[in-house]
């Protein structure tokens, strides 16, 4: 199993050629802006997306200069959509750091992330072509889409298994289709190879946003997030679906503790009762168990879609990452 570090150094000198292409498209001569910018950067995550992106461009090919921008690309579009989701799920802390609505101002988050989202359109424009410009924008459409359907279901409290999966696909599975898809554009693979690839980032992504909701669910895991925002958000996850599943005649008992959740009158001692009862009902009826095996059936429909691609080195990375990416612990 391959962990970051080790796809890292596989990938060696294309990573800071990416990481260059980032730097360039950031810069700004505002300085309040370049602070925040900065103390975004100097909270890097995992930079999983680009590093999907270099491996799969080294997987189908030589990379190119549109490469590294679409390894950027989506390290940007990614970076923006996580500073506007912070705002909107209140989240105090990300990367085991204050969030920038907290440190800053969530005005602040919602603008800095404005001007990520416009460097992904300048960048775009500028290096790659239209194709590149097309996936992107259509991912981006998606992922509001999944954001807005999320908080439809939210206030609702009815969301069902079908739509969870509909939310993770806009939300974040969209954005892994499209950095791989992209990246074996950008080495002009042929169109079987993206076709195989893209499905492979397809469930890896779903798989991704699977383990993330399993999180939530796990306040022994240092993920550098707060464990427990998804009840208060009332967003109901594959680890809750699955335990209603194995206990149906609890679901309305445990849907309405968790409207109780958001009530005002909700004092902080009823509210940690309340998660600390529901994380009890996911744990007895094997909700985490239910979401695991879930996420593993993905990761294994998505390594079988690789076989579109040539034995290589890249190609057991790629394979050792999937791996790595449905068992990590952040
Ligand atoms: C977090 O993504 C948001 C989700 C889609 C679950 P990552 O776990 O890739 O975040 P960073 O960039 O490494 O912090
Ligand atoms: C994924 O949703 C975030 C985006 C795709 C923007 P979550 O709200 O579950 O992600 P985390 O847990 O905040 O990283
Ligand atoms: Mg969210
Ligand atoms: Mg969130």
């Amino acid at each position: 199993m391959a962990d970051i570090e080790a796809v890292r150094a596989f990938l060696g000198d294309d990573v800071d050629r990416y990481r260059g292409v980032l730097y360039e498209a950031l810069k700004t001569d505002r300085s309040y802006l370049d602070r925040v910018n900065k103390y975004i950067l100097g909270n890097r995550g995992k930079e999983m997306r680009p590093l999907l992106s270099l491996l799969v461009g080294r997987c189908c090919g030589n990379l190119t200069e549109k490469s590294y921008c679409c390894a950027a690309v989506s390290e940007m579009l990614h970076t923006a959509t996580l500073l506007h989701d912070d705002v909107v799920d209140q989240a105090p802390k990300r990367r085991n750091a204050p969030t920038v609505g907290v440190k800053f101002s969530p005005f602040v988050a919602v603008l800095t992330g404005d001007f990520w989202l416009s460097g992904v359109l300048a960048l775009l424009a500028e290096k790659c072509d239209k194709k590149h410009i097309i996936l992107f924008t259509n991912a981006t459409k998606k992922l509001s889409e999944g954001e807005l359907l999320q908080i439809d279901k939210a206030d609702n409290l009815d969301t069902t298994e079908e739509d969870y999966f509909t939310i993770i696909y806009c939300k974040t599975a969209v954005l892994f289709e499209t950095t791989v898809k992209s990246a074996a554009y950008a080495v002009e693979a042929p169109q079987q190879v993206i076709d195989g690839v893209a499905s492979f980032a397809k469930y890896l992504g779903l798989a991704f946003q699977i383990r993330d909701d399993i999180f939530d669910y796990s306040p022994s895991m240092e993920t550098g997030k707060i464990f427990g925002i998804d009840l208060k958000e009332r967003k109901i996850t594959l680890p809750l679906l699955g335990a209603f599943k194995n206990a149906p005649q609890k679901r309305e008992e445990i849907i309405s503790k968790i409207k109780e959740l958001s009530e005002t009158n909700c004092t902080p001692e009823r509210e940690k009762q309340i998660i600390d009862d529901v994380f009890a009902f996911v744990n007895d009826n094997k909700g985490l168990e239910y979401a695991q095996e879930a996420a593993n059936q993905y990761l294994t429909m998505g390594i079988d879609c690789l076989k579109v691609l040539p034995d290589s080195p890249a190609k057991k990375m790629l394979i050792e990452f999937a791996e790595f990416v449905c068992r990590r612990s952040k």
